[in-house]
């Protein structure tokens, strides 16, 4: 039997009262931009779950979920740049105002596929929230209504992001040893 490869924990990046204070501010910013309105967020699994569940319920309005799961990574660490629908829309979005839900984003090259896929729907509106974008990393260029926080572009785990499906649950963000 091969050994599981080993992935130690590095330096804590975004504590999780930063974390926090953050989805405060950007949940306001949702809630006063879509009054009057019903947006559905759309958030990316597997990453986005628990950005998503703290994000919404902090936004005072009448929001709609949907779950979208794209890969574009492997096991390891590394884009592999190839994007595939695991799994797609349950809602017909003609004419909703859209709110994709993003752990972080690297390249771009995850969102602005789907952007593309999304946006032949024709909806009325359709933005993204993103709690990490990562310095330098973008290779396709997408806009970025809400963003979180800028970080390095060293990997980093927690909050939703795993490293080989690790790391997921814990509640601030970290960098993997030796990264
Ligand atoms: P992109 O297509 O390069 O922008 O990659 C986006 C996706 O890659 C994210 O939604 C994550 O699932 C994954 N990803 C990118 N960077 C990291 C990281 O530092 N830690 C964990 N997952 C990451
Ligand atoms: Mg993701």
């Amino acid at each position: 039997m091969t050994a599981e490869p080993v992935y130690p924990l590095g330096d804590v990046v975004i504590t999780e009262e930063a974390i926090r204070a953050k989805v405060d501010e950007l949940a306001a910013r949702i809630t006063s931009d879509y009054e009057g309105r019903r947006p559905l967020l759309v958030g990316v699994l597997k990453g986005a779950f628990i950005f998503m569940a703290d994000l919404c319920r902090r936004i005072e309005l009448p929001i709609e979920f949907d779950f979208m799961a794209v890969a574009s990574y492997g096991a390891a660490t590394q884009s592999s740049g190839v994007v595939r629908i695991l799994k797609d829309l349950e809602t017909e979005i003609g004419d909703r105002d859209v709110i994709i839900v993003e752990d972080i984003i690297s390249s771009g090259l995850t969102l602005s596929y789907l952007l593309r896929v999304l946006q032949t729907r024709e909806p009325k509106s359709l933005e993204i929230c993103a709690l990490l974008v990562k310095q330098g990393a973008m290779v396709e260029e997408v806009q970025i209504k809400y963003e979180g926080f800028t970080i390095p572009p060293d990997f980093v785990v927690g909050y939703g992001l795993d490293v080989a499906e690790k790391y997921r649950n814990l509640p601030y963000l970290a960098a993997l040893e030796g990264s």
